[in-house]
Formats: C-alpha cells, sequence, structure tokens
C-alpha cells in the first residue's frame, strides 16, 4: 500500500463525482491510510499536487488540470463514465475494481432474478398476503437456459452459480473462452452471437459498455431469442433500447424484464417502465464493493506505480474495458 513516497510524502489523492456524494469513501480511504491526503468535492486545493484520482462521473475537464496525475482509478467493475470526459489524459494508467466481494454479489443477484422469474415467485408473495396455498408450475431448472453475454468476471462467476444450481448455462463473449466450468457452454464473436441467443431463455447481460455494445439489446436481438424469454440486465442502461422493451413485452416476445440499469439513473417518476407489472426496476444495486476495498486497491495501485510496477486491473482505453 502506498505509505510515503522517496521524499516522504502521504499519498494525495482525490475523490472526484459529478452525481454522487462521495464522503462515505473518503472514511474509507483515512481508515485505510490515516496520513492520506486527501481531496474530496470543493475541497481539492492545488491541482498538481494530486497523484490519484477515484472516480464514479467525474466533473468533465478536472482530470486533465492535474500534471502530476498517475493514476485514474474507478470506484467500479465498469469504467465507460470515465472516458466519456473528453479531455481524459489517457496516458495516465485508468484501473478497475476487480473484487471477490463484488463478483459474490453479481451471483446473488443474478441467481435471484433467474430464479424469482422461472419459478414465479412473485405469484407466490401476492399468494402469501392472501392466505392462499396455491402452487405454480414447476419447471426443473434443466429445462431453462440461461445465456450470459459478457462472460468476463462477473459474468463468469455467475455462469458457475447458476450451473451449480441445476440451470444449463452459456455464455458469449469477444474471445474464446478454453476452460469453461462444467455445465457452462462458451460461444464468441459475432459469427456465434445467434446460435448464442437461439438458446437463452433467460438472457443476462454482463457486458461492458462500449462503442461495440452501445444498443445491444434491441428489438432485432429479442427477436432471436426463444419466445417469452425473460431479459435480466446487470451491466448498463444504455445497453438497453429503451423503446424496444414494452414493444417486446407487448408482443409476447419477451415475457418478463428485470432491469438494474437505466439510460438516465435514479430512472425518473413518469417513466414508463415503473408500475410494468412485467419489469422489476431495481435501483443499480445488483452488487457493491465494500469501500475499504476501494481505498485499498487504489492505495496498492499508487504504490505499484510510485515504484515503476504495473498497478493490477489497469483497462485497455482502445478496447473500452
Ligand atoms: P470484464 O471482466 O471486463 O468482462 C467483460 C466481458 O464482456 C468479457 O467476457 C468480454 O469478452 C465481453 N465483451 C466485451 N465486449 C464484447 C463484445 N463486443 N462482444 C462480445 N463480448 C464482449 O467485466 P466485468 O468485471 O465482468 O463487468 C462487466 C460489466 O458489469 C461492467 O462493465 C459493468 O458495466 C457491469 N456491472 C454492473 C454492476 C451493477 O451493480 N449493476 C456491478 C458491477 C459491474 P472477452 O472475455 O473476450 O474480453
Ligand atoms: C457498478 O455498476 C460497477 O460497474 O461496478
Amino acid at each position: 500500500m502506498a505509505s510515503t513516497d522517496d521524499k516522504g510524502r502521504a499519498p494525495c489523492v482525490a475523490i472526484l463525482s459529478a452525481v454522487l456524494d462521495m464522503e462515505y469513501l473518503a472514511v474509507a480511504f483515512r481508515e485505510a491510510h490515516p496520513g492520506i491526503d486527501l481531496r474530496l468535492g470543493e475541497e481539492l486545493g492545488a491541482l498538481d499536487q494530486i497523484e490519484a484520482v477515484v472516480c464514479w462521473f467525474p466533473p468533465h475537464g478536472l482530470l486533465a488540470r492535474m500534471p502530476k496525475l498517475r493514476l485514474v482509478q474507478s470506484l467500479a467493475a465498469g469504467i465507460e463514465h470515465i472516458p466519456a470526459d473528453a479531455e481524459l489524459p489517457r496516458q495516465v494508467p485508468l484501473c478497475r475494481i476487480v473484487d471477490t466481494g463484488m463478483a459474490a454479489g453479481m451471483k446473488a443477484y443474478v441467481c435471484w432474478a433467474v430464479v424469482q422469474q422461472h419459478r414465479g415467485m412473485r405469484a407466490y408473495v401476492a399468494s402469501s398476503a392472501a392466505r392462499r396455498w396455491e402452487e405454480q408450475p414447476i419447471v426443473s431448472p434443466r429445462h431453462h437456459r440461461v445465456g450470459i453475454a459478457g462472460l468476463g468476471t462477473l459474468g463468469m462467476a455467475c455462469a458457475e452459480a447458476l450451473a451449480a444450481i441445476g440451470y444449463p448455462v452459456r455464455g458469449w463473449s469477444r474471445s474464446a473462452k478454453e476452460a469453461l466450468p462444467a455445465g457452462v457452454e462458451g460461444f464468441h464473436g459475432a459469427a456465434q452471437l445467434d446460435e448464442f441467443l437461439s438458446g437463452c431463455d433467460t438472457l443476462v447481460c454482463l457486458l461492458p459498455l462500449t462503442a461495440e455494445t452501445h444498443g445491444f439489446l434491441d428489438a432485432a436481438l429479442f427477436a432471436k431469442l426463444p419466445r417469452g424469454a425473460h431479459l435480466i440486465n446487470v451491466g448498463r442502461g444504455d445497453h438497453l433500447v429503451e423503446a424496444d422493451l414494452q414493444p417486446a413485452l407487448d408482443a409476447g416476445q419477451l415475457s418478463a424484464a428485470t432491469l438494474d440499469a437505466f439510460s438516465q439513473e435514479p430512472l425518473p417518476p413518469d417513466h414508463p417502465f415503473w408500475g410494468d407489472p412485467r419489469i422489476l426496476v431495481t435501483p443499480h444495486i445488483a452488487t457493491r464493493t465494500d469501500s475499504l476495498v476501494i481505498a485499498r486497491q487504489t492505495l496498492d495501485n499508487l504504490a505499484s506505480l510510485r515504484q515503476g510496477r504495473r498497478p493490477a486491473n489497469q483497462v485497455d482505453l482502445a478496447r473500452g474495458y
């Protein structure tokens, strides 16, 4: 962890977000490194002292004014909110969080989302409230195929967890995967997308948001799924063409959608997804990373860079993830 540099200076880290109050993260940084020179909110001080920034939707143009910046750290797994700043200093390493706790949270959410729809759990909430002893049809998980678009850190963890509770799982990624967990079939690239989609009774989107994946979940894609498929989007809101979702539900091409990410967050109060019984909205909570993990990974990455070593989980900006 970054303690002091060769001149005895404590790490100088700024926490930046144009959309969230970041005080909760400041507490974790102070716990991880009590002597830290931490800059937050309006209190950024001299920008030429800042060595690392931790970001969630950082204000545009600010990072370009930090001449000593060594590290840009996303506080999340996704990073698209950072290069959205056209003035991002692209020569500075950009890293993301990879964490077993984050993966555990995502596994729990995705398994819950698959099971709640496949087993008709929402009907039990209603029958329980009405004191009715009423079974829903039980279809064995063996007969419900789950596809995961994005077989990376989180997608692979979810694939393994779903296979372990009996679902036949398939995953789709950009590159071919060699050693897949038992019960998980791999597909890759544009050439295998249609074949992948044709076997997804539930489709889970766990792609990063890039120029290639923006608008991935649209009417043309829904038409390639088995009729009545369930869509789960735990990627980003802009993966989904929102205007295409309710027509696909109306037509019966999709039966339900569980959505955790939206083009506009918070989802506006008059948005048509609210109150649609076929759409379950959750407020971007599929998983969260412990703030101490974010602080430690940031300080470790800064220490590596101060010592001329590569930081962990650096993003390939050309690839976009
Ligand atoms: P990751 O490890 O980078 O995995 C990304 C996966 O997507 C990889 O398998 C990659 O293929 C695949 N991929 C990327 N572009 C593709 C394309 N054009 N075609 C096909 N496959 C493509 O990312 P991660 O850590 O699993 O996180 C995934 C995303 O989840 C994040 O970017 C974030 O948006 C979202 N997320 C949401 C929440 C939430 O609470 N809702 C929480 C955390 C993360 P290769 O394996 O071939 O590279
Ligand atoms: C959350 O959305 C993340 O990308 O970690």
